[in-house]
């Protein structure tokens, strides 16, 4: 069938899909189930004394050590075997030097392990997580995190707190940026990715690290978005939502999980027997180890659910957080807490037997040192990473805008541009191209737009005209007459807007407006009433309202944080070298007001669809719908939106079958079915396209979204080339947690759509039968 949709002389390729795995190169996850490795860590525990092992469920984080410090003498404890990990330490001849201390002066020799926040790249900074996921690409997700554990392992970090895989679907939340965004499904793929690359195909390969997920769990889902705040979910969304991603990257083999800040339905994540006992160990059979966020025991304490810290502590151990990470409440009342009979020695055996297993499986006991270089200082940047950083930066940015209707698409810039004015904070902004989280990146090495655009254009005669305009946050104008100047005199205008990077984005950085910060939007203003064509590039850690940004210019570019490569990867987008490929794994809201938003929401009773809500009701007919009167309900730019330099179009899908049976998929007798389109590139460029495929369910036991990822695939294809993409549809896909809290295949009526975004596509209908 697709061959007839086709001429012959273009090439028709057939690319399977299946659940996440399948997207990612044959693997087995590295194992933790040792047999040998168990009878070890059973020998060395029968030699341990109870303060030794609560050693191994003890972690400092290095920045606390200073005079006054708790840990002012961290070195003396670790030396006595009373501290297992650390984090913030790094360089070969520092780690080494901790470790030997450790290693030849405590009694058992146990070695530490250190860890790190490597949370995209270490020494070579790729775009943010956020970012990293526009690119719907998981196999170039595992490489960079492959590249990040190859860096931060020869520095001695063999533990990294990453990926953040928590689902967020308000942009005010400002971790937003650390994770994958709003869908469980592309969050699930990307999360075994990062396990995959962090973790390679053995843990005691010395290039590779131990990952941990986090944080566990509903973190993302914070009351108004405000950071830390108390999570309320019903058991369903947290099965069906929040947890996926979770279960996705401890079966891929994921050995670490660090517990959140939050309370989830009245319990903090710290304390969580029934997230962390019973569906972490009992349900999903995790091995590894559970590490507690930053200062959460002690936490509890402020929550109410625990009057001290010797409360906290015991309610910790006994929910099944294994390390105390920073709190300090284990090496102070654990000891006491098992002499006493609070908590049974069993449970501190049990933390501390996982703590082993990692620092087994790492292989840390055979070599706890790591090859020091000639020249212990900072690793060089290696030019093949610093590459593929920039093709990481290429794919994750998103078009959103490219020509008012009916005129001329400014982008790629054309023979006729010549004069560029390069105007804004974030045209020459090295640091805050980095991102949140930098590891041991350095702003040193990162090329801006203005110096990656200054090379370009001297090579083709052009000029610059650049003028910063603002800053990011400030009310003063005075840069504004320089830059109107400059935008004046130009052929076309650049304008990089956006947030700061490090105290707007990430941990403890929620935003109740989501407009450009300061005055941004007046100088975007002001520069558009010249009347000249403006680009504008967004750099943020989150989905901005670009509303108003949008009616003044004809083109945008989201870039969020693009790494150490921002300057020539923008460029080369610009310039039409690549094509944008890019597409939104978030909303983009049109207001706060609309937040959370999410693409995969219930209907209500009450649908606005087919309603004007770009004005206020003009009647009770339009009114009593689910909307708002001073405000539209989609999102300004959809869930999997992206625009292209070239047009793609969609073929009218092809099903295997159209009746599928519900017992037989429960009960693995009935083959899944196969949906399939043929995707051809009709424009003059080549590019690539992200093929997405979304399912709705009808007549089921409990609502269920008005439409879902189930699959999806990245294309490249030529000017006139076709690829046929095949899809599974299977129990994976079409099972949810149904009235009955059982996750199964229901009898429905079923839509299926192919298509570029959550807002499009080619349409079929099928039926779940008994
Ligand atoms: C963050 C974690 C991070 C930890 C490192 C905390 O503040 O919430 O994501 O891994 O710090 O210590």
């Amino acid at each position: 069938m697709a061959s007839k949709t086709c001429s012959v002389r273009f090439l028709i390729l057939t690319v399977a899909f299946a659940w996440p795995c399948g997207l990612l190169r044959a693997q087995s996850p590295p194992r933790l189930d040792d047999a040998a490795i168990e009878q070890r860590i059973t020998q060395l525990l029968g030699q341990m004394t109870l303060e030794e092992k609560i050693g191994q469920t003890v972690h400092f984080a290095d920045s606390s050590t200073g005079p006054g410090s708790p840990h002012a003498d961290y070195r003396e404890q670790a030396s006595q075997g009373r501290v297992g990990s650390f984090e913030n330490i790094t360089g070969a001849a520092e780690t080494n030097s901790l470790q030997k201390l450790v290693v030849e002066n405590s009694r058992l020799h146990i070695p530490l392990v250190f860890a790190l926040d490597v949370i995209h790249g270490y020494r070579t900074i790729f775009p943010v997580p956020l970012a990293m996921a526009s690119t719907w690409d998981p196999a170039l997700v595992e490489r960079a995190s492959r590249i990040a554990a190859k860096e931060a392992t020869k520095d001695g970090i063999r533990w990294t707190f990453s990926p953040m895989v928590d689902i967020a679907r308000d942009a005010r939340w400002g971790r937003i940026v650390e994770g994958a965004g709003e869908d469980r499904y592309l969050g699930s793929a990307l999360a075994i990715a990062y396990v995959h690359g962090y973790q390679g195909a053995r843990l005691d390969d010395p290039e590779s690290m131990v990952a941990c997920v986090k944080h566990f769990v509903g973190y993302g889902a914070a009351e108004a978005g405000r950071d830390y705040n108390p999570v309320e979910m019903s058991d369903r969304m947290l099965r069906q939502v929040y947890l996926p991603p979770f279960h996705a990257a401890v079966e891929a083999g994921g050995a670490s999980v660090m517990s959140a800040f939050n309370t989830l339905n009245g319990v903090p994540a710290t304390s969580n027997r029934f997230t962390l006992t019973h569906i972490l160990r009992e349900e999903w059979r995790f091995e590894g180890v559970v590490i507690s966020d930053y200062g959460s025991v002690r936490e509890t304490i402020a929550h109410g659910i625990a009057v001290d810290g010797k409360t906290a502590a015991r309610k910790a151990i006994l929910a099944g957080v294994d390390v105390d990470l920073e709190s300090n409440e284990y090496s102070r009342y654990l000891a006491e807490l098992v002499r006493s009979g609070d908590v049974p020695e069993a449970a501190v055996d049990q933390a501390v037997r996982r703590m082993l297993r990692i620092k087994f499986a790492l292989g840390l006991f055979d070599h706890p040192y790591t090859p020091e270089p000639a020249n212990d200082g900072k690793p060089q940047l290696d030019p093949v990473n610093v590459e593929f950083a920039r093709t990481v930066a290429e794919r994750s940015f998103v078009l959103l805008k490219n020509g008012n209707s009916g005129g001329k698409a400014p982008l790629p810039f054309g023979s006729d541009v010549h004069t560029i004015a390069l105007i804004g904070p974030l045209a020459d902004n090295a640091p805050d191209m980095l991102g949140p989280w930098r590891a041991r990146g350095d702003a040193a090495d990162v090329v801006t737009l203005r110096a990656a655009l200054t090379s370009r254009v001297q090579q083709s005669g052009g000029r610059i005209l650049y003028a910063k305009g603002t800053e990011i946050l400030t009310a003063k104008e005075d840069g504004f007459a320089e830059a109107v100047a400059a935008a004046k005199q130009a052929d076309v205008v650049l304008i990089a807007l956006g947030e700061d990077s490090l105290w707007m984005t990430a941990e403890a950085a929620s935003r109740a407006h989501l407009g450009l910060p300061g005055n941004q939007q007046q100088l975007l203003e002001a520069v558009a009433a010249t009347g000249k064509p403006v680009v504008l590039i967004v750099f943020s850690g989150r989905p901005l309202t670009l509303n108003l940004a949008a009616s003044h210019v004809p083109a945008i570019l989201q870039a969020w944080f693009p790494g150490v490569q921002a300057g020539p990867a923008l460029v080369r987008t610009l310039f039409g070298d690549v094509s944008p490929s890019g597409k939104l794994t978030v909303s983009m809201p049109r207001s706060v007001g609309q937040e959370p938003l999410y693409y995969d929401a219930l209907n209500t009773g009450r649908p606005a669809d087919g309603v004007d809500l770009s004005r206020p009701p003009a009647n009770n007919h339009e009114k009593y719908h689910s909307r708002y009167v001073d405000e539209e309900n989609a999102a300004l730019f959809p869930f999997g939106f992206g625009l292209s330099y070239t047009k793609f179009v969609y073929s009218p899908l092809e099903m295997s079958t159209s009746q599928i049976s519900a017992s037989g998929l429960n009960g693995n007798t009935a083959q899944a079915m196969h949906v399939s389109t043929t995707v051809r590139n009709v424009g003059s460029r080549a590019g690539d396209e992200i093929v997405e495929l979304y399912v709705r369910l009808r007549g089921t036991s409990v609502a269920l979204p008005v439409e879902q990822l189930e699959g999806f695939r990245r294309l490249t294809l030529s000017p006139g080339e076709s690829k046929r993409v095949e899809f599974t549809l299977g129990r994976d896909e079409l099972a949810f947690w149904n009235i009955d809290m059982q996750d199964l295949v229901e009898p429905a009526s079923a839509t299926v759509w192919i298509g570029p975004s959550s807002a499009e596509g080619e349409k079929a209908d099928f039926v779940i039968a008994k």
